[in-house]
């Protein structure tokens, strides 16, 4: 590294490193997302069913983010979820520095309210202004995506009892957005791995399956060839596994859990891994259970924010025809919904979604059937209306 670029890159960092150094996060419990493996009908307080009602900022995104995002409203309203939603604008606007940035509007919306459900963000490549899923994640240090991918009954793929999750760092690593051209035609991209995001992702992956019910964590890594930054995260996984003696840890190459994932998925259970590994393997795992237009997840933060967001992008090829399929944004609301402890809409709303494609008789395009977004929308707001 030149000199130059060392010394910027010095400077880039040592705010940030400096917090790191102390060890003092703040890693809430996990909140209750997935409802295979936990009882919600007990009187424990964490999973008493409420209805108080919240506010939650709504960003609708781009493409078909405004179409899914309308059916999910329609859906809570016929199932007569007390949310407020209070909708907000993200196109970057310019700041006095010259660059572009999330509206204050959106930021005081999210930190106002601590949650969030978000659709798809377009994010120019090359140029423009900086990913706005990066930026949200920076901003309020949602420092891991957990991705549970499920088999749906009734909707047919090679693997018939996928149950897992992946739980990705979500704010550093090879996404830690240091880059720079050191001469022209040689450019360097930074991965910066900290002990404190190691762990603290980490802490939350056990302590998510501690309260899920799942049995083994698997980290994730390449410490063979990064052996100072995987081998950090490594290491941190290590020390956190020592602390949960009843789940069983193992350690797994990148390469090998993709190899292992396509010829059985149901070897794992719970992932833990840094960003970029957790980018790609969660999709891949989505592709497992059907596609994007079906896999839920959510940004957690340190300190109780959290903001829910479908995995798909745009999809600007079918954006304004009525052709998209909302279940991803749906599915990622009911995670926001046990989130909030309101698990009895929750489960009534994933209730009437999954049965509607067992069915099979109302599916979008991208799942092999007619019907439009609308319809597909139409037919859950009428089984939930029937189912109370
Ligand atoms: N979380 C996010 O905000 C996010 C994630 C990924 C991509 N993006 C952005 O989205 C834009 C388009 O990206 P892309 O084309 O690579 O990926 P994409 O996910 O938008 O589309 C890939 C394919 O999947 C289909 N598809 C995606 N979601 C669907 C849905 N809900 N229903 C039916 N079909 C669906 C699309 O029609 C397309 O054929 C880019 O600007 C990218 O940066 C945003």
């Amino acid at each position: 590294m030149s000199s130059v670029v060392l010394r910027r890159f010095v400077s880039t960092c040592r705010p940030t490193l400096a917090i790191y150094h102390g060890r003092n996060f703040t890693t809430s419990a996990p909140f209750l997302i997935e409802t295979n493996n936990i009882n919600t009908s007990n009187t424990n307080t964490e999973t008493v069913s409420s209805d108080a009602p919240r506010t939650v900022t709504l960003i609708p995104g781009d493409g078909i983010g405004p179409e899914i995002s309308k059916s999910v409203q329609q859906i809570f309203q016929a199932a007569n979820v007390t949310i407020n939603w209070e909708p907000v604008d993200v196109t970057p606007v310019k700041s006095p520095d010259g660059k572009f940035r999330i509206p204050l509007k959106a930021i005081e919306s999210v930190t106002k309210n601590r949650i969030g459900l978000k659709g798809p963000l377009a994010t120019p490549v090359g140029k423009g202004h900086q990913s706005l899923n990066l930026a949200l994640r920076k901003q309020f240090n949602l420092f891991a995506n957990v991705r549970p991918c499920k088999t749906l009954e009734g909707y047919q793929t090679p693997f018939t009892n996928v149950d897992l999750v992946t739980v990705r760092e979500n704010t550093e690593g090879e996404y830690s957005g240091i880059e720079h051209t050191i001469v022209p035609g040689v450019v360097q991209s930074i991965k910066l791995i900290t002990q404190h995001a190691s762990l603290r992702v980490c802490e939350y992956a056990f302590l998510y399956a501690k309260q899920h019910k799942r049995e083994k964590v698997t980290v994730v890594h390449k410490a063979n060839i990064m052996r100072l930054s995987d081998g950090l995260f490594l290491r941190s996984a290590r020390e956190v596994a020592e602390k949960y003696p009843e789940i069983k840890f193992e350690e797994m190459y990148l390469d090998t859990v993709c190899l292992k994932m396509v010829q059985d998925p149901t070897q794992f259970d719970c992932l833990v891994m840094p960003n970029l590994y957790g980018d790609i393997l969660s999709d891949l795992c989505a592709g497992l259970i059907g596609g994007l237009g079906l896999t839920p997840s959510g940004n957690i933060g340190e300190g109780g924010a959290a903001i829910f967001e479908a995995v798909h992008g745009t999809a600007p090829d079918i954006a304004g025809q009525d052709k998209a399929n909302p279940t991803a944004l749906l599915l990622s609301s009911v995670m926001m919904l046990r989130h909030l402890h309101m698990f009895d809409k929750a489960n009534l709303i994933e209730k009437a979604c999954f049965d509607t494609i067992k069915d099979g008789k109302m599916l979008t395009g991208d799942l092999g059937g007619k019907a439009k977004c609308s319809e597909y929308t139409a037919e859950i707001c009428q089984r939930i209306k029937d189912s109370s």
